[in-house]
């Protein structure tokens, strides 16, 4: 994870090594079968810093918090002073003076990074325009569940837009070496540099071609066309979009055991059909569901120190 031996952030996955993301899906599933109940957090505060609307990442942390014996506060930035104008510097200053870890959920990656260097605590990422480490953690382990933990032996297709979760996506690829296929309209592309990383690293290829990407894929994922803070470009995105829906028809070209993902929330009738998303292959409320397990592990890592695997 980001950060020197005086705290550590999680502001991607990449923030992790694979030993890491290994032990904390292990966590993760002690968590959820109820075989790792303590309060270890008692006494400890979560800050929670949204400038972007939230359901299942808000309710996640402070479930999460809540569950480990600890406190979340809930911080919408317009009722804060960064709305008028406090820089993040001072903001994670004296949040660092009053609570234990901030997590953030921002527009620019880049105020993200910001926050995490003046904050004497550890700050976690609950998405920027460039990643959504946390969902990938949580789709991860759904991927687990059904197939095991093995993920190599796994191939992912992502349709769609290449945005903050398929890069997250591309940053898990990186640490646990499973297949992913990305199929994306021209100039929807996922970030550049992470590409050309991840396809250097060979487990990692960009299809024009829906139907290329999702041949034989194990799990089969989307998201919206039009992510926050897009809203303005959301006609262009419609007629750029179509072709990557995904329907029952690109399903049948997946392996007979493939699963279907979805950060949520969805637009039935657009990124994917109702029959696909409300269908039995879908995943989508267990996928939700591990946001809370997988957070409460991220949680215990950084806040209570218990990261395990090689730093
Ligand atoms: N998937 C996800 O992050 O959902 P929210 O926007 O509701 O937090
Ligand atoms: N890509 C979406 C994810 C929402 C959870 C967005 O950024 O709006």
């Amino acid at each position: 994870m980001s950060g020197g031996s005086r705290k550590r952030d999680f502001l991607r996955v990449a923030d992790l090594s694979g030993a890491e993301l290994e032990t904390l899906f292990e966590r993760a599933v002690r968590l959820k079968a109820g075989d790792d109940s303590g309060r270890p957090l008692v006494g400890q505060t979560l800050a929670m810093i949204f400038l972007k609307s939230s359901t299942r990442t808000r309710v996640s942390f402070e479930v999460g918090m809540y569950e480990l014996g600890g406190h979340a506060l809930f911080l919408a930035a317009q009722d804060t002073q960064l709305a008028r104008g406090e820089s993040l510097r001072d903001t994670a200053a004296v949040l660092s003076r009053y609570v234990d870890g901030i997590v953030m959920r921002a527009f620019a990656h880049q105020d993200l990074v910001e926050l995490a260097a003046h904050a004497t605590v550890p700050v976690i990422n609950a998405l920027t325009d460039l990643f959504h480490p946390c969902q990938a953690l949580a789709d991860l382990l759904t991927v687990r569940e059904e197939f095991g933990p093995d993920l190599r032996t796994r191939r992912i297709a992502w349709i769609g837009d290449g945005n903050n979760v398929a890069n997250s996506w591309m940053d898990a690829a990186l640490r646990l070496e499973f297949e992913l296929r990305l199929t994306c309209p021209a100039q929807y592309g996922p970030d550049p540099t992470l590409l050309a990383q991840a396809v250097k690293q060979g487990n990692v290829e960009l299809f024009r071609d829906p139907r290329d990407a999702v041949r034989g894929a194990h799990v089969v994922t989307t998201d919206v066309w039009t992510s926050m803070g897009q809203e303005q470009e959301a006609a262009a995105r419609a007629r750029a979009f179509q072709g990557y829906r995904v329907d029952e028809h690109l399903m049948s070209l997946a392996d007979p055991a493939a699963i279907f993902l979805h950060c949520l929330p969805a637009h039935r009738g657009e990124e994917v059909t109702s029959g696909v998303i409300d269908g039995p292959r879908s995943r989508v409320y267990d996928e939700a569901e591990n946001r809370l397990h997988v957070q409460k592990a991220l949680i215990l890592a950084l806040m209570a120190g218990e990261s395990g695997g090689d730093p």
